[in-house]
């Protein structure tokens, strides 16, 4: 069965990489939430998408030049769909105590394309294995020299490089880096992608699946797991494929 993945939490319903929206992948039913970790000024490992604050807080400035004391004070709700809320940045810990509580799945996005972040992938791996997450968590990330330190440091994990365009047989080149999984834009997932990936060995998680058609596609595919902005659609779509 296809899983589902909720992108940065239910992402499209609730403010992204908040707790509320986590919960709300969990009240729906998903399998698993996808999220993305950065370091705050003070080494802590905290969950948001953008180097910068501007986009999903009422800060401005980048979140590598505050401390966590510093982000706790924001608020990563201010505009959602234009209805005033409050949420805090979570830290990778906080989520961690939650995914304590239930049985999702978690995709772990490292963010250090622009900001290395060095030490992120070790502060990550001994969350992980603080809280015996290893058998849940999926390591991913657009660059692939710091998953293959996530595979040296912790082979116990699984992990997965994102890519968006045509990369030629994605399936050797993960096997290649140490990972099991593929994580690509679904532009860059034909089906003879997924049917060779999946015929390999290699799981393949395509993002962002947010139409209900390409949702079909991937379910009749028996692609591993799908991660979705709509997490109550895409569970909606799978028990409609499944009760024909
Ligand atoms: O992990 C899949 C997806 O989240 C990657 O792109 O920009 O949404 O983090 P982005
Ligand atoms: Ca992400």
């Amino acid at each position: 069965m296809t899983l589902i993945f909720a992108h940065r939490g239910s992402a499209g319903t609730h403010p992204e990489n908040t707790m509320s929206a986590f919960k709300e992948a969990a009240r729906v039913g998903a399998d698993g939430i996808e999220t993305d970790v950065q370091l705050s000024k003070d080494g802590e490992v905290v969950i948001i998408h953008d180097e910068k604050l501007d986009r999903t807080t009422n800060a401005s400035g980048y979140v590598k030049d505050r401390t966590l004391m510093e982000l706790k004070t924001l608020n990563a709700s201010p505009n959602f769909k234009g209805k005033l809320g409050k949420e805090n940045i979570p830290t990778l810990e906080e989520l961690f105590i939650w995914l304590n509580d239930n049985q999702l799945y978690c995709n772990i996005e490292l963010k250090n394309t622009l900001f290395l972040y060095p030490g992120l992938e070790e502060k990550v791996i001994q969350l992980t294995r603080a809280y015996e997450m290893d058998e849940r968590i999926i390591l991913s990330s657009f660059n692939h020299y710091s998953l293959v330190k996530c595979h040296q440091l912790a082979p116990e994990l699984e992990t997965a490089p994102l890519y968006r365009d045509g990369l030629y047989m994605p399936w050797i080149y993960a096997k290649a880096i140490g990972g099991s999984a593929i994580h690509p834009n679904f532009r860059a997932a034909p089906d003879f992608v997924i049917q060779a990936s999946l015929s390999m060995g290699i799981a393949v998680r395509p993002y962002t699946i947010n139409e209900e058609a390409e949702m079909k596609r991937l379910f009749k595919l028996g692609c591993s797991a799908i991660i979705t902005d709509f997490p109550e659609a895409a569970v909606r779509a799978r028990e409609g494929l499944k009760s024909r």
